[in-house]
């Protein structure tokens, strides 16, 4: 099933030349790195997504303009083409009459503000950094998606902003290209990707949330994913041809390289991994390793064999951080105890708190693993113990309109 409710463009000459035509004008405006801004209190249009205009609202509601800003019972969508790299995005969101309450999320429901409340009267002014990225290698080749990937919000040509809360109101946004934003480029499962649908979620869509502005996540995990066949797939290729010095590699396999029967697989794990941290730092770029969260079967003991351990081999021989997941997890789900069952979705696959829990394990790790990155976490995000997990009926992230109950690859 494809991940876009809107139709496909037409194939027709004619929309390839203006689709031409945009691409060039889009790529001039952003050579001198002007913001694009989209006035919604004021005069800008609120309509629905054209591909010859470039942008527009699509998927959930079109908002109406409401004295100011805009704003709509459900949740809106706004797209914009625009080519692969970093942007900052400034929205400024409240109401001159009322509250509001705007949650925004990015590409694939990657969450970028969480319930950020006005007062009446108020406005505030947020930015958010946000990776685009699309299937091509600058050098040659391309990855090799999935079909459950083709045409997602994350691979396609455009950036996606989603609002929603009890009350979202925007007034104005505007786009800026952040090239020189360090990037978090992330490498793993179906426990680290961006999941396109509701009610699945992973930590990696999560994880922007708690860092400052400036610090772009870079999401190249997919469901079903080995090292291995991340390596086939060229996702590993397409990282390391964008890496830059400064950057960062967090790489979380295992879950689906444990089912490989070949007597030297676990060798080759090791030898693949050692050789990738090496490759990460040739660029100037820190490799991050991380050990696989355990299923829901793994509260006491583990499922996933060797692999923790390989991992962990792995970071000390080579001397780079470690963020030890597997054992966070195991402590996490035990803090959880008779609330397990709301952290997931399967016996492997996590919802939206699930994931927002073990985000927080992770940005933990990053707090005590990995010094100069922690200094970007954001200042609202307080070190978390994970034997005392949040309360579940307390989480406030609102879900997305994107829904398929269907199973993810991998378990
Ligand atoms: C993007 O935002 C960050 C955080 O506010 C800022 O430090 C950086 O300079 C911005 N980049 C651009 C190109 O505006
Ligand atoms: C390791 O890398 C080699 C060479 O790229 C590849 O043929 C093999 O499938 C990989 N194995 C694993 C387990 O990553
Ligand atoms: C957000 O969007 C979801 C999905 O369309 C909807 O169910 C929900 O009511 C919206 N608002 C809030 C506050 O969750």
């Amino acid at each position: 099933m494809p991940c876009q409710v809107t139709p496909a463009v037409s194939g027709s000459i004619f929309a390839l030349m203006i689709r031409a035509l945009l691409f060039s004008l889009v790529s001039t405006s952003l050579a001198s790195a002007a913001p694009m801004k989209f006035d919604f209190g004021g005069d800008a249009s609120v309509d629905a997504f054209h591909r010859e205009r470039g942008s527009g609202f699509e998927i959930g509601a079109i908002p109406e303009k409401a004295g100011g800003f805009i704003t709509a019972a459900g949740p809106f969508l706004f797209s914009v083409i625009l080519p692969e790299g970093n942007y900052n995005v400034t929205v400024t969101l409240g109401d001159p009459n009322g509250v509001s309450d705007t949650t925004i999320k990015a590409e694939s429901r990657r969450l970028m503000l969480e319930n950020i409340v006005t007062a009446q009267g108020r406005q505030v002014t947020k930015i958010f950094t946000v990776n685009v990225h699309r299937p091509d290698i600058a050098g040659g080749g391309h990855v090799k998606l999935k079909d459950r990937e083709k045409n997602c919000l994350h691979w396609d040509d455009k950036l996606t902003i989603e609002f929603n809360g009890t009350r979202p109101c925007v007034s104005r946004l505007e786009i800026t290209p952040a090239p020189d934003a360090p990037t978090i480029f992330l490498l793993g499962d179906s426990t680290v990707t961006d999941q396109s649908y509701e009610p699945w979620n992973s930590w990696g869509q999560m994880f922007t949330r708690f860092f400052k502005p400036g610090i772009a996540v870079a999401n190249f995990a997919e469901s079903g994913e080995s090292l291995r066949s991340s390596l086939g797939a060229n996702r590993v290729a397409k990282v390391e041809s964008m890496l830059m010095k400064g950057d960062y590699v967090f790489v979380q396999f295992g879950h689906n390289d444990m089912k490989d029967k070949r007597e030297d697989a676990l060798a080759q794990y090791e030898k693949n991994l050692t050789a990738l941290v090496k490759r990460v730092r040739t660029k100037g770029a820190t490799p991050v390793l991380v050990t696989s969260m355990e299923r829901k079967a793994g509260v006491t003991k583990s499922t996933h064999g060797d692999y923790p351990d390989t991992v962990k081999r792995v970071a000390a021989a080579e001397k780079t951080p470690l963020i030890d997941l597997h054992a966070m997890s195991q402590t996490l789900y035990a803090g959880l105890g008779a609330n397990l069952n709301s952290a997931f979705q399967d016996g492997t696959h996590h919802n939206n708190f699930g994931s927002y829990e073990i985000a927080k394990c992770v940005v933990e790790g990053v707090r005590k693993r990995v010094p100069e990155l922690a200094k970007q976490i954001a200042d609202d995000v307080k070190p978390f113990d994970p034997s005392k997990p949040d309360d579940p009926s307390a989480f406030k992230v609102p879900a997305s309109p994107m829904k398929d109950p269907t199973k993810p690859d991998g378990n």
